[in-house]
């Protein structure tokens, strides 16, 4: 029987669900500029969680059959109602792993993953497996954080290691969450063609004040704030040291704080036979 992914640092519950719905709503532009897939084409959007992606691009190609697939039952139930309200009809749900799924050869032109791979124990399997999915010439569009890539002023050590300590959580659990720069070698391993891979660079002052909220509070303080309870529990940090590591990603936003986090986005085809 599937079931939810355990390995998946974030969990289900619902505070993580606003994060991520929070998460894509704030990056929608960077993350999703271009991308329009065209009239017919066969979409599976792999990992779709509580559809916080998928009502996007629905909304951004209207004309495409979107297929999105999760391992969690309640996260698709969840997507399904944010489908269903946002008033798209283009999208069907498919509760699945993705790491084998049992779509046939050449089922889909495009695939879509986001924040997917860095939980994966297998991600270059997994990414060969979803390209042997696609027709010769079809796409893949993988996004990606990078922890590594975080800087913020003023400093703190105490920040710095509630970081630390979610990036070793997530390796403990078979994860990474530093994939972002290794996109580029595992799609080309995966046998992936005409690569390019952006960095998407999210960089935070006073002076966006949407994203010291939506950004520096919603998407990458939630998501730190969110693992505290294993986190302090497994005797990895003190629940004082904890708090003063929130206390010091909280203080980037004042007005003298400033915060920067790369993405990365990489694209690739299958080659033509
Ligand atoms: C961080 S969430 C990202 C969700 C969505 N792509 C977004 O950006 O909002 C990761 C999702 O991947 C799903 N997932 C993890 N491992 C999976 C697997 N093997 N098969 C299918 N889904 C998986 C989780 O259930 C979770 O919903």
């Amino acid at each position: 029987m599937i079931s939810n992914n355990h390995n998946y640092v974030h969990g289900y519950s619902p505070v993580e669900g606003f994060r991520l719905a929070d998460q894509a709503r704030t990056l929608a532009s960077l993350l999703h500029h271009g991308i329009r897939f065209e009239k017919g084409a066969r979409v599976l959007e792999a990992g779709c969680g509580i559809g916080a992606q998928t009502i996007l691009l629905a909304g951004n190609s209207p004309g495409a059959r979107i297929t999105s697939m999760d391992i969690s039952k309640e996260s698709l139930r969840e997507a399904q109602k944010r489908v269903i309200r946002a008033g798209f009809t283009n999208v069907v749900f498919q509760e699945g792993d993705i790491t084998h799924t049992s779509f046939e050869r050449g089922s889909f032109d495009h695939i879509f993953l986001c924040f997917v791979l860095e939980h994966l124990v297998h991600p270059l399997a997994t990414l060969a497996h979803l390209t042997s999915l696609l027709v010769p010439g079809g796409t893949i569009t993988v996004i990606e954080g990078d922890h590594g890539s975080t800087v913020f002023y003023p400093h703190s050590d105490a920040a710095r290691e509630t970081i630390r300590v979610l990036i070793d959580m997530q390796a403990e659990k078979g994860g990474n969450a530093l994939i972002g720069r290794e996109l580029y070698p595992l799609l080309s391993q995966a046998g992936l063609a005409d690569l390019s891979v952006e960095p998407l660079i999210v960089y935070v002052d006073a002076t966006r004040p949407d994203l010291v909220d939506g950004f520096i509070e919603k998407t990458f303080t939630a998501m730190v704030a969110g693992v505290e309870g294993e986190a302090v529990s497994s005797g990895r940090i003190s629940q004082e040291r904890w708090d003063e590591g929130l206390k010091g990603l909280r203080r980037t936003k004042e007005k003298d704080g400033t915060f920067c986090y790369t993405f990365f986005r990489a694209f690739g085809s299958v080659p033509l036979q």
